[in-house]
C-alpha cells in the first residue's frame, strides 16, 4: 500500500529524480512522504511531512547528489506523523530505510535491539530494518550480507529498499510486495525487446557489492528500483522484476539479484516494456480518473484484439476443468460476478465466483483438475495472491487476467491474459473494468464456440463507448450530479448482469464521494431494502433490451411508489424514469456500456462535493497487504 523508490547511478539530481517519481507513485498512497540523499560530504540528508507529496520541489533537497531512497506511505503501524513518514534511518545514520507492507514480529526485534542500545524515535513496524541491518553490519561488514540476514529474521509480507552511504549502495528485497528494477544505460541503446522476447542477461558483477572499506566504484549507469513502472518511466523502459523472496544490490556500476534465503545469485532477464509517458500521464484532463473513464473510447477495444489461438487455449482449459472459480476483489470482483452471468448466457458453463479475501475457506472444493481464474488490475492484491496460493497448494491451474505486465500475479499464473488498458493511475478502477468484463465475455463466446460473433459485438460495443463519451453526454452527467450533489443516500439496482454492475455503481459513487451508495439486486428490494426509500431517494436503475427488461422495470416502480427518484440508465426511455440516461444498446455487453456513465456521474459527484476523486481518503490503489 506504499510506494517505494530509489535511484543510484551517473545522475546528479538524484533527489529530484526520486520526488518527481513519487508524485507518479503517489496513488499507493499518500498519507504522508519523505525523502533521504547521500550529500557530498557523504551524510544522509532526511525530508518528510505528513500529507500529500504535491508540489514538493526535490531539487533543493540535496545538490550534486547520486544515490537517494523515498517513500509515500498508506499508514498500517503507527499514526500519520512526521516522525512515522520514512525513510527511517540507523542510529548512526549510515542507513536509510523505506518499506511497504508489516514486520509482523517487530516487536520482539525491537526489544532485542533496544536491549542491544538502539534508540528508536517512530512507532512503526519499518524502524527496526534499519537498526537490525546496521546490527548485522557489525558483525559482517557487508552491507548487503546484513540486508539479508536481516531479512531471514522477519515474518510477514514486505517489500524493503534500504541505501547505504559507505558502500554507496541500494539494497532491496522482497516477500509478498511488488518491486521492480529499472535500468538506464548510459550511451548505450536500449537493448530489451518486447516482453517475453528478451533475454538479455544482467551486466556481470566482477566483485561483491556492499563490501566495507572498499574503493567507491564509479556508476556508469543508473537504477532505479520502484514499487511501480511510473516512478521511472521518463528515464527508461527496461525493466526486471523482482520474484517473491529475491533481493537486488547495486551501486550503479553492477547489480547482482540472489534469493534471500540461500544467498545464491539468480541470472535475471530484462524486459522491455511497452507503456509510454503519455499513457501514465493525465494531459489536459483535471484528474486521473476522468482521463482514466475517457481512455474507454480505445482500452476495451485493445482487451478485445487478442490471439484468437490464445483466447481459444484459455476457452479450453475452462472446458476441460473440473470446476472453474472466479475470484477478485472489489471493483475486479465485480467483472467476476458479471462473467457468472456470461459464462451462463453465452456459453452455458457454469463458473463460481468468490470475492478472492474469502477464497481460502473453498479449497475444500479444489482438486488437481480444478481451474483458479483471478481477475486484478494490478497484478499484485494480496487476498488474490493468497487464493492463488490456495488453488496452487491443492494442484490446480490458475489462469489470471490483469492489466500490468509483468505483475506478481501476471508471473506466477499459468496462463496470463492481459487487457492492455494502458496505466490505470486513479485509485478507482474504471477502464480495468471495462477491459476485464469485455476480455471475460470473449473467453465465454469462445467457450460457446462463438469467438467471432463475440469478437463483433464487443469491437461494435467499443465503438459505441466512443460515441457515447462525448461532450454533451459527459456534460449531462455533470449537471445529474449537480442535482444530486447533496443527497447523503443513494442506491442501484440491476438484475442478471446489471445486478454486479449496480455493486460495481455503489462501490465508485462511495469511494471517490463518500456519499452513502448501495446496490442491490431489483428482486431483493421487496425482502428488506425498500424499508429505506423515502420521497425524493435517488435510486438508479440499470436496464438493457433483454430477457430481464420487465423484471426491473417493475422494481422501480415499486421504488417510485414509495416516492423515490427514478434515474433509469437504458437504452429505452420508460415513463417511470424521473431522468433517464440513454446508453447504447449492446446486447449482451450491455453492463460494459451501463457501468460507464455510473462513472462520470461518480467522478462528478466527487468534484462537485470538494472530494479528489484521483486520491479518496483511506485507500489505495493497490492492496498489497491482507
Ligand atoms: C475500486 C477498486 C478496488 C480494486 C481492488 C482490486 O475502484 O479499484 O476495489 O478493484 O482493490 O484491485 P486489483 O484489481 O488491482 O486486484
Amino acid at each position: 500500500m506504499c510506494g517505494i523508490f530509489g535511484y543510484v547511478g551517473t545522475r546528479r539530481n538524484a533527489g529530484e529524480i526520486v520526488v518527481e517519481g513519487l508524485k507518479r507513485l503517489e496513488y499507493r498512497g499518500y498519507d504522508s512522504w519523505g525523502v533521504a540523499c547521500k550529500e557530498q560530504n557523504g551524510s544522509v540528508s532526511v525530508n518528510k511531512d505528513i500529507g500529500r507529496i504535491g508540489t514538493v520541489d526535490g531539487s533543493g533537497f540535496c545538490q550534486d547528489c547520486a544515490l537517494a531512497v523515498a517513500h509515500t506511505r498508506w499508514a498500517t503501524h503507527g499514526g500519520v506523523t512526521q516522525l512515522n513518514a520514512h525513510p527511517h534511518l540507523s542510529c548512526d545514520g549510515t542507513i536509510a530505510v523505506v518499506h511497504n507492507g508489516i514486520v509482523e514480529n517487530y516487536l520482539e526485534i525491537k526489544r532485542e535491539l533496544k536491549a542491544k542500545g538502539h534508540t528508536f524515535l517512530s512507532e512503526t513496524d519499518t524502524e527496526v530494518i534499519p537498526h537490525l541491518i546496521e546490527e548485522k553490519y557489525k558483525e559482517t561488514g557487508d552491507f548487503a550480507a546484513a540486508v539479508r540476514t536481516a531479512c531471514l529474521h522477519f515474518t510477514g509480507r514486505y517489500a524493503v529498499l534500504a541505501l547505504h552511504t559507505e558502500s554507496n549502495t541500494l539494497v532491496a528485497a522482497r516477500t509478498g510486495s511488488p518491486l521492480i528494477v529499472g535500468v538506464e544505460r548510459e550511451g548505450l541503446e536500449n537493448r530489451a525487446t518486447e516482453i517475453g522476447k528478451s533475454q538479455v542477461p544482467s551486466p556481470a558483477c566482477p566483485a561483491k557489492l556492499g563490501e566495507r572499506n572498499r574503493e567507491s566504484r564509479v556508476p556508469h549507469q543508473s537504477y532505479f528500483i520502484a514499487s511501480d513502472i511510473p516512478a521511472f518511466l521518463p528515464f527508461t523502459k527496461t525493466v526486471q522484476y523482482l520474484d517473491d523472496g529475491e533481493m537486488v544490490v547495486t551501486d550503479g556500476h553492477s547489480i547482482i539479484f540472489s534469493d534471500i534465503e540461500t544467498g545464491e545469485e539468480r541470472p535475471k532477464r530484462e524486459i522491455g516494456i511497452t507503456w509510454s509517458v503519455e499513457q501514465a500521464e493525465k494531459g489536459d484532463f483535471d484528474h486521473y480518473m476522468l482521463k482514466e473513464i475517457m481512455d474507454q473510447k480505445e482500452s476495451v477495444a485493445r482487451a478485445v484484439n487478442q490471439d484468437e489461438t490464445q483466447i481459444m487455449t484459455l476457452a479450453q482449459a475452462i472446458r476441460n476443468a473440473q470446476g472453474t472459480f472466479l475470484v477478485g476483489c472489489g471493483t475486479a470482483g465485480k467483472a467476476c460476478m458479471a462473467a457468472e452471468y456470461f459464462f451462463s448466457v453465452v456459453a452455458e458453463h457454469h463458473v463460481n465466483f468468490c470475492a478472492a479475501s474469502e477464497f481460502k475457506v473453498y479449497h475444500h472444493f479444489l482438486k488437481p483438475a480444478s481451474l483458479l481464474i483471478v481477475v486484478s488490475q494490478s497484478g499484485e492484491t494480496a487476498d488474490v495472491l493468497e487464493a492463488m496460493e490456495v488453488a496452487k497448494r491443492k494442484g490446480s491451474k490458475v489462469l489470471a487476467i490483469v492489466n500490468v505486465e509483468g505483475s506478481t500475479i501476471a508471473r506466477e499464473a499459468d496462463y496470463t491474459l492481459l487487457i492492455r488498458a494502458g496505466p490505470e493511475r486513479a485509485v478507482a478502477s474504471t477502464k480495468a473494468l471495462t477491459g476485464q468484463l469485455a476480455a471475460l465475455l470473449l473467453i465465454a463466446y469462445a467457450l460457446g464456440d462463438r469467438l467471432q460473433e463475440g469478437k463483433t459485438l464487443l469491437l461494435e460495443t467499443s465503438a459505441q463507448i466512443s460515441d457515447m463519451l462525448n461532450p454533451r453526454y459527459v456534460e449531462r452527467l455533470s449537471k445529474l450530479a449537480e442535482d444530486m450533489k447533496d443527497r447523503e443516500d443513494l442506491y442501484i439496482i440491476g438484475k442478471s448482469w446489471n445486478y454486479p454492475m449496480a455493486m460495481e455503481s455503489a462501490i465508485k459513487i462511495q469511494e471517490v464521494s463518500y456519499v452513502h451508495a448501495e446496490g442491490f439486486a431489483g428482486g431483493e428490494l421487496k425482502h428488506g431494502p425498500i424499508a429505506l426509500i423515502e420521497e425524493g431517494t435517488p435510486c438508479i436503475a440499470l436496464m438493457g433490451k433483454d430477457e430481464v427488461q420487465m423484471d426491473i422495470l417493475s422494481n422501480a416502480m415499486e421504488l417510485k411508489a414509495r416516492g423515490a427518484w427514478i434515474i433509469g440508465v437504458s437504452p429505452e426511455r420508460f415513463e417511470v424514469f424521473d431522468e433517464w440516461i440513454k446508453v447504447p444498446d449492446a446486447g449482451v455487453a450491455q453492463a460494459i456500456v451501463n457501468i460507464i456513465p455510473i462513472q462520470v456521474l461518480a467522478y462528478f459527484l466527487a468534484v462537485k462535493r470538494g472530494k479528489d476523486p484521483d486520491m479518496p481518503r483511506n485507500l489505495a490503489k493497490s492492496v498489497t497487504v491482507k
